[in-house]
Formats: C-alpha cells, sequence, structure tokens
C-alpha cells in the first residue's frame, strides 16, 4: 500500500500564519503537523509517500525533505491549482500506479491512530473505505450515511440539511477503483473536483464503500483554536526530559522537556510544557499545555495554553493565555514613560485585550 498526503491548499483560516508558511508546517507539540501525520502513516507499515504540494512546496521540501529522517520515501506532486481533493488523485496517478492506497489530509490529526482501520480495509478491499467522525455540526464536512452494516449509501459535500452527523474526517483507503470515479465527476459549485462526490459515484454505480467510525481525538487544524487545543491534546503524552539546563532557582512540576542548548533561569514551568532547543526563559512562569519553539526568549512573562514558534520574544507580559505567537514575532514593554500600548500588527492579526 502506498499513501497520497494533500498539503496543497491555502489555509485561509489560519492567517496571518498561512501567509509566511504552509498550515501543514504549524508546529504541534514542537514538531510540524504533517510530520505528525507522516508519523501516524509510517504507524501503518506504508514507506512509500507521494506528497501533493501547492506554492509552498520549497517550504515543505525544505522540511520534509525526501523523507529518510523519517524511514520514508517521498515523493513531491506539484499541483499548479487547488482544484479539488479528486484532482490530486488524478495528477498522482503515474506515483500512485495500480496500488491501493491511503489518502490523508496533510492537516488532520488522528493522535489515535487507524491502524486497526487500515487492517480491515487490507483484508476485505472494498472499494472505498471511509473513516467518519461523529460530529456536533456537520455542515461544514463531506457527511456519510451509512446502513446498519457499515455499508455506506450515500455520501454529500457539506450538505445544508445533514443526512447524519457522521462527518468524513480526511482519511480515505482506495483500490485502484478509485481512477475511473475520479474522471467521471464534475467540479461542485465551488469548482473542486470532491473526493466526497467521486467515492458517492462508486456507491451509485454499486462498488463496495465501507465506512469505519473513528472515536479517537480528531482535529482539523485549519484554525488557531484547533491548533491550540490539539497541542494541548498531544503535550498529554508529553515524557519529562531535561537535555538543557535548568538552574537551581527554577522549579519544573509535572513533565517537562528542556531540548538541547535552552536555559531555564529563575523560573517555574508546569507541565505539560516543551521548551525548544536554543531558548531562554528567565524569570517567567510558562505552561501548562504550552510549546515554545526553538530560539525564543521569554523573560518575566507569565504565559499558558499557548504555542510560541521558532524566534519569539515575550518580555515582561504577565496573564498570557491561549496565543498562538509567530515566528520571530516581538511581544514587550513599551519605552520608559511611555503610557500607551504601540501596536505593530500584521494582516489578519488578532489581538485581544482582557478588559
Ligand atoms: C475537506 C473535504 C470534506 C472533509 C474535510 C475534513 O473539506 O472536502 O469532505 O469532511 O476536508 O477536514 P475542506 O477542508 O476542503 O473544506
Amino acid at each position: 500500500m502506498k499513501a497520497l498526503v494533500l498539503s496543497g491548499g491555502s489555509g485561509t483560516r489560519l492567517r496571518p500564519f498561512s501567509y509566511s508558511m504552509p498550515k501543514q508546517l504549524i508546529p504541534i507539540a514542537n514538531k510540524p503537523v504533517l510530520e505528525h501525520v507522516l508519523e501516524n502513516i509510517r504507524d501503518l507499515g506504508v514507506t512509500e509517500v507521494g506528497i501533493i504540494v501547492g506554492d509552498r512546496a520549497a517550504q515543505i521540501s525544505a522540511a520534509l525533505g525526501d523523507g529518510s529522517r523519517l524511514g520514508l520515501r517521498l515523493t513531491y506532486i506539484p499541483q499548479e491549482q487547488p482544484l479539488g481533493l479528486a484532482h490530486c488523485v488524478t495528477i498522482a496517478r503515474e506515483f500512485l500506479g495500480d496500488d491501493d492506497f491511503v489518502m490523508y489530509l496533510g492537516d488532520n490529526m488522528l493522535p489515535d491512530g487507524v491502524k486497526e482501520i487500515a487492517r480491515e480495509f487490507a483484508q476485505n478491499r472494498p472499494a472505498a473505505q471511509i473513516v467518519v467522525h461523529k460530529v456536533a455540526d456537520p455542515r461544514a464536512f463531506g457527511v456519510a450515511e451509512l446502513d446498519t452494516e457499515g455499508r455506506v449509501e450515500r455520501l454529500v459535500e457539506k450538505p445544508e440539511q445533514p443526512i447524519s452527523d457522521l462527518a468524513l474526517i480526511g482519511v480515505y483507503f482506495f483500490t485502484p477503483a478509485i481512477h475511473e470515479a475520479v474522471g467521471a465527476i464534475a467540479p461542485s459549485a465551488r469548482g473542486e473536483l470532491e473526493i466526497t462526490d467521486a467515492i458517492q459515484w462508486l456507491v451509485a454505480s454499486a462498488a463496495e464503500v465501507t465506512a469505519s467510525v473513528y472515536d479517537g481525538y480528531w482535529k482539523d487544524t485549519g484554525r488557531a483554536d484547533d491548533v491550540l487545543d490539539c497541542n494541548r491534546k498531544l503535550l498529554e503524552g508529553l515524557v519529562h526530559s531535561v537535555r538543557g539546563e535548568v538552574d537551581e532557582d527554577s522549579v519544573l512540576i509535572g513533565p517537562v522537556v528542556v531540548e538541547e542548548g535552552a536555559r531555564v533561569t529563575g523560573s517555574r514551568i508546569v507541565g505539560p510544557a516543551v521548551i525548544g532547543a536554543g531558548s531562554l526563559v528567565e524569570y517567567s512562569h510558562i505552561g501548562p499545555n504550552t510549546s515554545i519553539g526553538r530560539n525564543c526568549v521569554l523573560s518575566h512573562t507569565h504565559l499558558d495554553s499557548s504555542i510560541a514558534l521558532d524566534g519569539a520574544t515575550v518580555t515582561e507580559v504577565r496573564g498570557l493565555h491561549g496565543s498562538l505567537i509567530g515566528r520571530m514575532a516581538s511581544i514587550g514593554p513599551a519605552d520608559v514613560g511611555t503610557a500607551h500600548h504601540r501596536l505593530v500588527v500584521g494582516d489578519h492579526t488578532r489581538i485581544e485585550v482582557a478588559a
């Protein structure tokens, strides 16, 4: 079995971050989302992975290289325009050959894994096997209606009147039967070739399409709040490890990772929390549920339930909570004697000030 990972897409819901980086490289527990996805695929015993990349291809290949670091063989497949998930299957035709494959959206996190579902697919080999999850509001997703035996009766992309509460969550298993289906469908109202429509085409042509319910934790990391929640979830499994320096005036409570070259001075770190390589934390309270990237400086600061990306600096700001702080961003005090706040804020940035 091969894997096809979709990492095109513009990530408009994750602005301003997506202006300068692909959303799939946002770090969760100090590792890009896409790397978590690839590890999940490797856990299925799949090593041959095609990655669909759009205009952020260079950053993605710089981060992942040929995949050998992760024990994978990566093939980058450029998509010139985001024409839909089914279009991705079309342009990957040569890479996929006549193999079965798992298709995985590069910004969807299923940390509890899909091993059992993959095993079922390999055993029964239906034309397609989808992975679904109960959601409160299915209107934002592809939605599946099942019969009592878990066979798919109907699929609809973003229905106004949902037919069930089972959403497609970005992982699909296919035999080569999908290739005829993606060739047979027309673009949807949003102008994209929808994989949901291709699978519905299989259902309509009496091919076997099954569904497996994934009950674990799932997040489409499309928005800042989802990224923070996912960070909290992944940090739950953190194993305490200190490779950097922690001075005697500091306390670490619960699982805390201090990476190489990081320094913690006069601070209190409440786990789960990660302090990335080369970062300095001084006279601060950090955590819980917080990831600090590489080469950050946090000084006289209180920060919890947050992510700071590489090179961020926060000085003398207390009470920061639920924050996502971008690369090289700087938050700090005004010049002495100034009574104002001063903001230099990028496009689509959000700042919430406590009353
Ligand atoms: C896509 C799929 C949709 C699926 C969702 C999961 O939606 O079209 O069927 O439920 O991913 O994240 P999109 O993110 O393109 O709106």
